[in-house]
């Protein structure tokens, strides 16, 4: 499988931060190799999910501020695929085989307010999670998911300082001892 990157666009500074931080945490935890927050340069956010990458470990890159068309494009030029998650796009179990099948690079789109049209133009693939309007976290969790076919959930991410401990009844972490430690 090649890389999947997730591309948050219209990102809004302050109002949007709490939704693009979950996008991000979502496309961190579910899978994907790092997220491009497009146009706007937003060092907080980018600081709160190199925070969480250091502690939880996994190499998970962020960006922010690159236009949004210039890394569609160049994304494409490099050989690379685009899903854009879409209320009005193709249904996901009808699509999922076909994006599958190249095992490239995947860049997947997510909106925040109003997504640009010509979005529809430059993606491979435009995908909806049901065609019914939802949340960009939910619609990302949902692709993602069926995406690796749940075998996210079982990964232990490397180069952790500390690991959440699975319990029924209490929040337990524990501090991972370095190899060689
Ligand atoms: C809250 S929605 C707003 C969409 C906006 N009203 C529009 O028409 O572009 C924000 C983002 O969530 C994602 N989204 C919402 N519903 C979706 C669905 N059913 N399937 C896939 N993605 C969805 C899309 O990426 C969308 O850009």
């Amino acid at each position: 499988m090649g890389r999947i990157v997730v591309l948050r666009i219209g990102h809004r500074f302050f109002r949007d931060s709490r939704v693009t931080t979950h996008v991000c945490l979502t496309a961190r935890a579910l899978g994907a190799d790092g997220v491009i927050i497009a146009d706007k340069e937003d060092k907080t956010v980018e600081a709160t999910i190199r925070e969480v990458g250091k502690r939880f470990g996994g190499h998970f890159s962020i960006e922010s501020g690159k236009p949004w068309r210039k890394s569609v494009r160049e994304w494409r030029r490099n050989g690379g695929k685009v899903v854009h998650l879409t209320a009005y796009g193709l249904s996901l179990p009808d699509v999922i085989q076909e994006i599958r099948e190249p095992s490239g690079d995947l860049l997947v789109v997510v909106g925040s307010e109003k997504m640009p049209g010509e979005m529809f133009k430059l993606a491979s693939w435009n995908v909806s999670i049901t065609s019914q309007p939802m949340s960009e976290i939910g619609a990302l969790a949902v692709f993602l998911d069926w995406y690796f076919e749940h075998r996210a959930l079982d990964v232990i991410f490397p180069n952790a300082q500390i690991r959440i401990v699975p319990s029924h009844d209490r929040k337990s972490v524990e501090q991972v001892v370095p190899e060689g430690g």
